[in-house]
């Protein structure tokens, strides 16, 4: 049986990411698409059914996206979630009622008519809204299947033709019955199976890649965190000798971790692999360089150039590899769909363009639990699975201010101490990022009879799902103690550690 593949044209809804996640959580493959993408573009996809997303526009105002009415005509099974219920109602002949002010939060839905989606299910359902327009009148051949007490018309369908509308978020956790729901439309109506899993991605991505590639070369920039050496497992297995990956140590990365991760790649692939010492290169472009976005393009550049200095010597390359995620790609709130625009501090800034290089960005669907999955399916150990986020400058915007080796020394040996800690009270799990930052000033202590004048080193630890929001993580207190301890101890040079107490946003994880 083919791979069922269920296609979400996203309006521009913050919680289109989840609906893609909740399909492929039950097994079926999901991508999401740009509500700007013509039918026939997605029909060449070979859908097995599609999900229309939530957004925040009005149907038929100036500049709101509108259904391409090709996706009705391929005749699989569609469900409209929100403004996908909108337009399915407009474009099938219903009618909308404006609404200036937004419903938004729980509600009781009632099951007025039998449906498929209601399977399984008791009624009433707690189900999520968030809207602003509704349903005043259903299109021809549709039933009302719920509603809720301010809402006449929440949900109904054309079970014939097998087309579905919610006025509610089945996709977000406050709609209890909502993973139920879509279960249902995918199992029910659209007779979908669950064919789909971590093992099956890494097959059809190797599979896919060495049709697209087929005897030409690729070259990988290799950081040691998990995305990148998940893109190069898969395009060894797809390419062999033909990928060539290139590690830059760059004298900013923490202790030990260039040795760690490229030892174990050399250890268990036969992977074309050049590291290439560039401390001091890196170091003499950051001389007297204080401010962050200067930082990150003076390394940037270094990057790029030791890149096609590298690349100089090997075969001609066509594409450039990476290890792109969905989180990078996403413009959630733009309702002209995810854009193609990446996060400039993402990506290999530049090199593409410069060096006319097609990019490869197997895992751009993937959020960064499911390419832990995919990580671990490959067989990769713990410690680059669990690995923590780690930013392409490095330790240089953890360093506040100047950048200069000492200063670099200080900072490796104090974050060393912080993911050691982390490790050994089961809490590196539990964070999604932790680490040593080193603050731009002095401050008085003592020691033993002395007073000293030395560095404040911040610990910063947060909670986050895909870095865009983030808290600040409660790691216990002994924990903390223990850390602080050791690092005003160990770390000559440091006399305070202070815990960052901030949420993302307002402030961001990185303090540059
Ligand atoms: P912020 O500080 O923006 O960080 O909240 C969000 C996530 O992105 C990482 N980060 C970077 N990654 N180059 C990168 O490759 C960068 O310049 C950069 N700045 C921040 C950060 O570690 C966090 O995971």
């Amino acid at each position: 049986m083919p791979q069922s593949k269920v296609i979400v044209i996203d309006y521009g809804s913050q919680v289109t990411q989840l609906i893609a996640r909740r399909v492929r959580e039950v097994g079926v493959y999901s991508e999401i698409h740009s509500c700007a993408t013509p039918a026939d573009e997605v029909a060449a996809m070979n859908p097995s059914a599609i999900i229309l997303s939530g957004g925040p526009a009005s149907v038929g105002e100036s500049g709101a996206p509108a259904l391409d009415p090709g996706l009705l005509a391929l005749n699989i099974p569609v469900l409209g979630i929100c403004y996908g219920m909108q337009l399915l109602a407009e474009s099938l002949g219903g009618e909308l009622a404006k609404s200036s002010t937004r419903e938004y939060g729980p509600a009781e839905l009632r099951f007025d008519a039998p449906c498929v989606l209601w399977d399984g299910i008791a009624g009433p359902a707690r189900v999520w809204m968030s809207h602003g327009d509704r349903v005043l009148a259903p299109p021809p051949g549709f039933v009302v299947t719920g509603s809720t007490s301010t809402l006449d018309i929440a949900a109904m369908a054309d079970e014939q033709r097998r087309i579905y509308a919610v006025q509610f978020h089945p996709e977000v956790h406050h709609s209890t019955d909502g993973q139920s729901m879509l279960r249902n439309f995918l199992f029910g109506a659209a007779e979908l199976a669950p064919n789909w899993s971590m093992a099956s991605f890494a097959e059809r991505i190797v599979r896919e890649m060495k049709e697209r590639i087929g005897d030409r070369h690729v070259v990988c920039a290799l950081s040691g965190g998990v995305d990148s050496t998940v893109v190069a497992v898969l395009l060894h297995r797809a390419i062999d000798k033909n990928l060539h990956c290139i590690f830059v140590d760059n004298g900013l990365l923490r202790l030990k971790e260039a040795d760690e991760v490229t030892g174990y790649l050399r250890e268990h692939f036969d992977l074309n692999l050049t590291v290439v010492q560039a401390q001091e290169r890196f170091l003499s472009r950051l001389e007297k360089v204080e401010d962050p976005e200067r930082k990150r393009k003076a390394i940037g550049h270094a990057f790029i150039e030791i890149f096609e200095e590298e690349a100089k010597k090997l075969p001609h390359v066509d594409f450039l590899a990476q290890g792109t995620l969905y989180p990078d790609v996403i413009e959630s709130t733009s309702h002209k769909g995810p854009s193609a625009v990446i996060k400039s501090h993402h990506n290999v800034g530049g090199l593409p363009e410069k060096m006319r290089l097609k990019l490869v960005e197997p895992l751009r669907e993937l959020f960064k639990d499911e390419v832990r999955q995919v990580a671990a399916e490959l067989g990769l150990p713990d410690f680059i699975v669990w690995r923590h986020p780690f930013p392409g400058p490095g330790l240089a915007i953890r360093v506040l201010g100047e950048v200069t080796k000492a200063r670099l020394d200080i900072l490796r040996g104090a974050d060393c101490i912080v993911q050691q800690e982390l490790r050994e009270s089961g809490w590196y799990r539990r964070v999604w990022q932790g680490f040593a930052v080193l603050l731009p000033l002095r401050t008085v202590g003592v020691m033993g009879d002395g007073r000293t004048y030395e560095h404040v080193v911040a610990l910063r630890m947060v909670d986050s799902v895909d870095a865009m929001t983030a808290d600040w993580s409660r790691v216990p207190p002994e924990v903390i103690a223990r850390i602080s301890t050791r690092i005003i101890n160990e770390v000559s040079g440091v006399n305070r550690v202070v815990y960052d107490v901030s949420s993302k946003p307002p402030s961001t994880i990185e303090w540059e």
